[in-house]
């Protein structure tokens, strides 16, 4: 008998077809998130589950499902999963690291660039009819190049971030709760310095840090008002990085010059006046979003659970202690 498999989204027909030669997959093509009481019925008696970030794999899921034996995310976040449960219950989870830091790296620039020169702002001008002309003063914005970029979180996104900075001839902050290698710093012309001091000196901030309790408000209403006047805050890693009322109130009053975010504290919903503000670029959620890097992750979520169900450690497991007791 072949292994079960539940697909919770819609992925690549080609990923799926792949998975169908080894396991009974069921999938959700509708492309609509599962109620959490949908999901707990779908994942009845199945052994792998391919999930997105939409889906809760929480303890009480978990224990619900005591047969299944890999939870698989298509995403490098893993947020949405209750590892610490998974390892106890002995349940392999994996994600899709690599292939989407490229790709994030290139899309918080369309995000820094679109902020700085309000982008969407006046493009909705121009197709509303409202444009009249050419103007010296208007829709001005500010430059990037030669300013100040602060990296909050020096993973990989973070530094393909920084690599790409120096074809603006920025000086490049960032800060991590570990310092790089010198040879990473040199490579990438990154200066290593604490939270605050990025804060206060940068004209664009950037945020790559992954959502831990730790980093959840890792900036606030304090964290924005020790930024400049003329900053810009980027949001391209997790919504709940940031306190996003705090954010509306620190916009609404200039008190950073604008925003551009791809991700949300409470997605699909924006915080209460977050679309009102003109000086926002709001994405929805779509940093990783090419065709390329989207195929990669969708294959890489298959390969990760052909590889666990036929007792092979998975690619790219994150919690490779409960192989211990498997003994795999
Ligand atoms: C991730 O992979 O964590 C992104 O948020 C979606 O690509």
């Amino acid at each position: 008998m072949k292994p079960k498999v539940l697909v919770t989204r819609r992925i690549f027909d080609e990923s799926l077809s792949t998975l169908a030669t080894v396991c009974d997959v069921e999938s959700n093509q509708k492309d609509v998130p599962f109620t959490p009481r949908q999901l707990l019925q779908k994942l009845k008696g199945k052994d792998a589950v391919i999930c997105l970030l939409t889906d809760a794999i929480s303890d009480p899921v978990l224990a619900r499902n005591p047969q299944l034996k890999i939870v698989s995310n298509v995403a490098v976040g893993y947020n949405n999963v209750d590892v610490k449960a998974a390892t106890r219950r002995g349940v392999m989870v994996t994600n899709t690291p690599g292939v989407l830091d490229d790709t994030t790296a290139d899309f918080t620039w369309c995000l820094i660039l679109a902020t700085a020169r309000g982008l969407i702002d006046a493009d909705r001008t121009f197709r509303s009819g409202k444009w009249k002309g050419w103007g010296v003063m208007q829709f001005m914005g500010h430059d990037v190049h030669g300013k100040t970029l602060g990296i909050c979180g020096f993973g990989r996104i973070g530094r393909g971030v920084a690599r790409r900075a120096r074809g603006f001839d920025m000086r490049i902050l960032y800060t991590d709760v570990q310092r790089a290698p010198e040879s990473v710093e040199t490579e990438v012309g990154a200066t290593y310095v604490d939270k605050r001091t990025l804060l206060r000196e940068s004209d664009v901030v950037t945020l790559h840090v992954p959502l831990f309790p730790e980093t959840t408000h890792y900036i606030g209403a304090r964290e924005l008002a020790q930024m400049k006047e003329r900053a810009l805050l980027i949001n391209a890693a997790r919504g709940p990085v940031v306190d996003e009322r705090a954010l509306v109130k620190a916009l609404r009053a200039g008190r950073i010059a604008g925003a551009g975010l791809d991700v949300y504290e409470r997605e699909p919903k924006p915080a209460p006046g977050l679309t009102r503000l003109r000086n926002t670029v709001l994405a929805p959620h779509i940093a990783s979003a090419s065709v390329e890097t989207r195929r990669k992750m969708s294959d890489m979520a298959v390969a990760n659970s052909v590889a666990g169900l036929a007792g092979r450690r998975p690619p790219n497991l994150l919690n490779p202690e409960v192989l211990r007791s498997a003994a795999i």
